[in-house]
Protein backbone atom coordinates (compact mmCIF):
# COMPACT_ATOMS: atom_id res chain seq x y z
CA UNK A 1 0.00 0.00 0.00
CA UNK A 2 1.10 3.80 -0.92
CA UNK A 3 2.70 5.02 2.61
CA UNK A 4 0.31 8.32 2.30
CA UNK A 5 -2.38 6.26 2.36
CA UNK A 6 -4.54 5.15 5.72
CA UNK A 7 -6.58 1.96 4.38
CA UNK A 8 -7.56 0.51 1.28
CA UNK A 9 -11.52 1.03 0.48
CA UNK A 10 -11.89 -1.24 -2.55
CA UNK A 11 -8.96 -3.30 -4.16
CA UNK A 12 -8.02 -4.60 -7.70
CA UNK A 13 -10.10 -7.29 -7.62
CA UNK A 14 -12.90 -5.62 -5.84
CA UNK A 15 -12.91 -2.82 -8.59
CA UNK A 16 -12.65 -5.30 -11.42
CA UNK A 17 -15.50 -7.32 -10.23
CA UNK A 18 -17.80 -4.32 -9.83
CA UNK A 19 -16.91 -3.03 -13.36
CA UNK A 20 -17.61 -6.33 -14.56
CA UNK A 21 -21.06 -6.02 -12.73
CA UNK A 22 -22.15 -2.57 -14.10
CA UNK A 23 -20.90 -3.73 -17.62
CA UNK A 24 -23.63 -6.26 -17.47
CA UNK A 25 -26.14 -4.11 -16.47
CA UNK A 26 -25.29 -1.76 -19.38
CA UNK A 27 -25.29 -4.67 -21.90
CA UNK A 28 -29.20 -5.46 -21.20
CA UNK A 29 -30.02 -1.87 -20.96
CA UNK A 30 -28.61 -1.08 -23.91
CA UNK A 31 -29.08 -4.30 -26.07
CA UNK A 32 -29.06 -3.78 -30.03
CA UNK A 33 -28.17 -0.07 -29.55
CA UNK A 34 -25.08 2.03 -30.10
CA UNK A 35 -23.65 4.79 -27.74
CA UNK A 36 -21.31 7.44 -26.71
CA UNK A 37 -19.38 6.81 -23.99
CA UNK A 38 -17.98 10.30 -23.12
CA UNK A 39 -14.74 9.86 -21.02
CA UNK A 40 -14.57 12.74 -18.17
CA UNK A 41 -10.69 13.29 -17.57
CA UNK A 42 -8.79 13.28 -16.33
CA UNK A 43 -9.91 11.15 -13.14
CA UNK A 44 -12.27 8.84 -15.27
CA UNK A 45 -9.64 7.39 -17.85
CA UNK A 46 -8.92 4.19 -15.64
CA UNK A 47 -12.60 3.28 -14.88
CA UNK A 48 -13.47 4.24 -18.88
CA UNK A 49 -10.58 1.78 -20.18
CA UNK A 50 -11.86 -0.75 -17.59
CA UNK A 51 -15.52 -0.41 -18.63
CA UNK A 52 -15.63 0.03 -22.47
CA UNK A 53 -13.24 -3.23 -22.86
CA UNK A 54 -16.59 -5.03 -20.79
CA UNK A 55 -19.44 -4.16 -22.98
CA UNK A 56 -20.91 -5.95 -26.31
CA UNK A 57 -22.53 -2.83 -28.10
CA UNK A 58 -20.48 -0.33 -30.07
CA UNK A 59 -19.27 2.53 -28.37
CA UNK A 60 -17.85 5.58 -29.64
CA UNK A 61 -15.08 7.33 -27.98
CA UNK A 62 -15.69 10.54 -26.84
CA UNK A 63 -13.89 12.53 -24.11
CA UNK A 64 -14.28 16.06 -22.46
CA UNK A 65 -11.97 17.59 -19.59
CA UNK A 66 -13.65 19.76 -17.13
CA UNK A 67 -12.40 20.88 -13.61
CA UNK A 68 -13.69 21.86 -10.69
CA UNK A 69 -11.28 21.59 -8.02
CA UNK A 70 -8.25 22.72 -8.96
CA UNK A 71 -5.59 21.78 -6.86
CA UNK A 72 -7.46 22.39 -3.80
CA UNK A 73 -9.35 19.68 -1.93
CA UNK A 74 -12.54 21.94 -1.91
CA UNK A 75 -15.20 22.18 -5.04
CA UNK A 76 -15.74 25.28 -6.35
CA UNK A 77 -18.67 25.08 -7.87
CA UNK A 78 -17.89 26.44 -11.06
CA UNK A 79 -17.45 24.13 -14.04
CA UNK A 80 -14.30 24.84 -16.38
CA UNK A 81 -14.22 22.98 -19.52
CA UNK A 82 -10.82 23.05 -20.79
CA UNK A 83 -11.30 20.45 -23.58
CA UNK A 84 -15.16 19.66 -25.17
CA UNK A 85 -16.65 16.69 -26.21
CA UNK A 86 -16.06 16.52 -30.58
CA UNK A 87 -18.50 14.42 -31.25
CA UNK A 88 -22.57 15.29 -32.46
CA UNK A 89 -24.76 14.27 -29.81
CA UNK A 90 -28.15 14.38 -31.70
CA UNK A 91 -30.15 11.98 -31.65
CA UNK A 92 -27.62 9.87 -30.59
CA UNK A 93 -27.41 7.59 -26.66
CA UNK A 94 -24.76 9.56 -24.41
CA UNK A 95 -22.93 7.75 -21.27
CA UNK A 96 -21.15 10.00 -19.02
CA UNK A 97 -18.08 8.04 -17.49
CA UNK A 98 -17.63 9.26 -14.20
CA UNK A 99 -14.78 8.35 -11.74
CA UNK A 100 -16.67 9.84 -8.96
CA UNK A 101 -20.32 12.09 -7.84
CA UNK A 102 -19.56 14.20 -5.12
CA UNK A 103 -21.19 17.62 -4.47
CA UNK A 104 -23.01 16.64 -7.84
CA UNK A 105 -21.40 20.24 -9.14
CA UNK A 106 -19.85 19.09 -12.04
CA UNK A 107 -22.17 16.34 -13.33
CA UNK A 108 -25.26 18.84 -13.09
CA UNK A 109 -23.46 21.30 -15.17
CA UNK A 110 -22.22 19.16 -17.81
CA UNK A 111 -25.46 17.50 -18.08
CA UNK A 112 -27.13 20.80 -18.49
CA UNK A 113 -24.05 21.40 -21.32
CA UNK A 114 -24.27 18.11 -23.03
CA UNK A 115 -28.88 18.37 -22.99
CA UNK A 116 -28.69 21.27 -25.14
CA UNK A 117 -26.99 19.12 -28.00
CA UNK A 118 -30.47 16.84 -28.24
CA UNK A 119 -28.84 13.33 -27.44
CA UNK A 120 -32.04 10.41 -27.77
CA UNK A 121 -30.61 9.80 -23.97
CA UNK A 122 -27.91 10.76 -21.63
CA UNK A 123 -26.81 8.81 -18.67
CA UNK A 124 -24.72 8.81 -15.97
CA UNK A 125 -22.50 6.21 -14.73
CA UNK A 126 -20.17 7.06 -11.91
CA UNK A 127 -17.94 4.45 -9.99
CA UNK A 128 -17.63 5.79 -6.89
CA UNK A 129 -21.20 7.94 -4.86
CA UNK A 130 -20.57 10.16 -1.91
CA UNK A 131 -23.99 10.87 -1.15
CA UNK A 132 -23.25 12.88 1.86
CA UNK A 133 -21.63 15.75 -0.04
CA UNK A 134 -24.29 16.10 -2.50
CA UNK A 135 -25.43 19.76 -3.31
CA UNK A 136 -27.46 18.99 -5.95
CA UNK A 137 -30.47 16.96 -7.04
CA UNK A 138 -28.36 14.09 -9.45
CA UNK A 139 -27.84 10.36 -9.21
CA UNK A 140 -25.92 8.39 -11.40
CA UNK A 141 -28.13 6.23 -13.41
CA UNK A 142 -25.70 3.67 -12.98
CA UNK A 143 -23.20 3.68 -9.94
CA UNK A 144 -20.43 0.67 -8.16
CA UNK A 145 -19.70 1.72 -4.81
CA UNK A 146 -21.39 4.14 -2.28
CA UNK A 147 -18.69 5.54 0.05
CA UNK A 148 -18.42 8.01 3.18
CA UNK A 149 -16.84 11.34 3.34
CA UNK A 150 -13.03 10.29 3.13
CA UNK A 151 -10.94 11.81 1.05
CA UNK A 152 -10.42 8.73 -1.66
CA UNK A 153 -7.67 8.33 -4.55
CA UNK A 154 -6.46 5.67 -6.96
CA UNK A 155 -7.87 4.62 -10.11
CA UNK A 156 -8.10 7.72 -11.56
CA UNK A 157 -8.42 9.79 -8.87
CA UNK A 158 -5.97 11.98 -7.54
CA UNK A 159 -4.93 14.55 -4.20
CA UNK A 160 -2.79 17.65 -6.44
CA UNK A 161 -2.77 14.82 -9.54
CA UNK A 162 -1.25 12.20 -7.60
CA UNK A 163 -2.43 8.70 -6.87
CA UNK A 164 -3.97 8.14 -9.66
CA UNK A 165 -1.86 5.39 -11.09
CA UNK A 166 -2.64 2.98 -8.08
CA UNK A 167 -4.85 0.10 -9.31
CA UNK A 168 -6.59 0.18 -6.20
CA UNK A 169 -8.85 2.86 -3.88
CA UNK A 170 -7.42 3.86 -0.63
CA UNK A 171 -8.35 7.04 1.83
CA UNK A 172 -5.47 9.67 2.27
CA UNK A 173 -3.66 10.15 5.24
CA UNK A 174 -5.57 13.72 6.50
CA UNK A 175 -1.83 15.13 7.56
CA UNK A 176 -0.75 14.58 3.46
CA UNK A 177 -3.57 17.18 2.70
CA UNK A 178 -4.11 18.86 5.79
CA UNK A 179 -0.65 20.55 6.08
CA UNK A 180 -1.18 22.22 2.35
C1 LIG B 1 -13.58 15.07 -9.89
C2 LIG B 1 -14.38 13.95 -10.52
C3 LIG B 1 -15.64 14.64 -10.95
C4 LIG B 1 -15.83 15.70 -9.91
C5 LIG B 1 -16.87 15.27 -8.95
O1 LIG B 1 -12.90 15.75 -10.91
O2 LIG B 1 -13.72 13.36 -11.60
O3 LIG B 1 -15.51 15.23 -12.24
O4 LIG B 1 -14.57 15.88 -9.26
O5 LIG B 1 -17.04 16.21 -7.94
P1 LIG B 1 -18.37 17.06 -7.73
O6 LIG B 1 -19.51 16.09 -7.75
O7 LIG B 1 -18.18 17.67 -6.36
O8 LIG B 1 -18.46 18.09 -8.80
P2 LIG B 1 -11.74 16.82 -10.68
O9 LIG B 1 -12.32 18.19 -10.82
O10 LIG B 1 -11.02 16.52 -9.40
O11 LIG B 1 -10.79 16.58 -11.94
P3 LIG B 1 -9.98 15.25 -12.37
O12 LIG B 1 -10.99 14.24 -12.89
O13 LIG B 1 -9.06 15.71 -13.46
O14 LIG B 1 -9.24 14.73 -11.16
Amino acid sequence: MNKDLKNILFTQEEIQKKVKEIAAQLNEDYKGEEVIFVCVLKGSLPFYADLVREVKFPVTFDMVCVSSYGSNSESSGTLKIKLDSGVPFEGKNVLIVEDILDTGNTLSNLLAHFAKRNPKSIKLCCLLDKPSRRLRDIEADYKGFEIPDEFVVGYGLDYAEKYRELPYIGVLKPEVYQNN
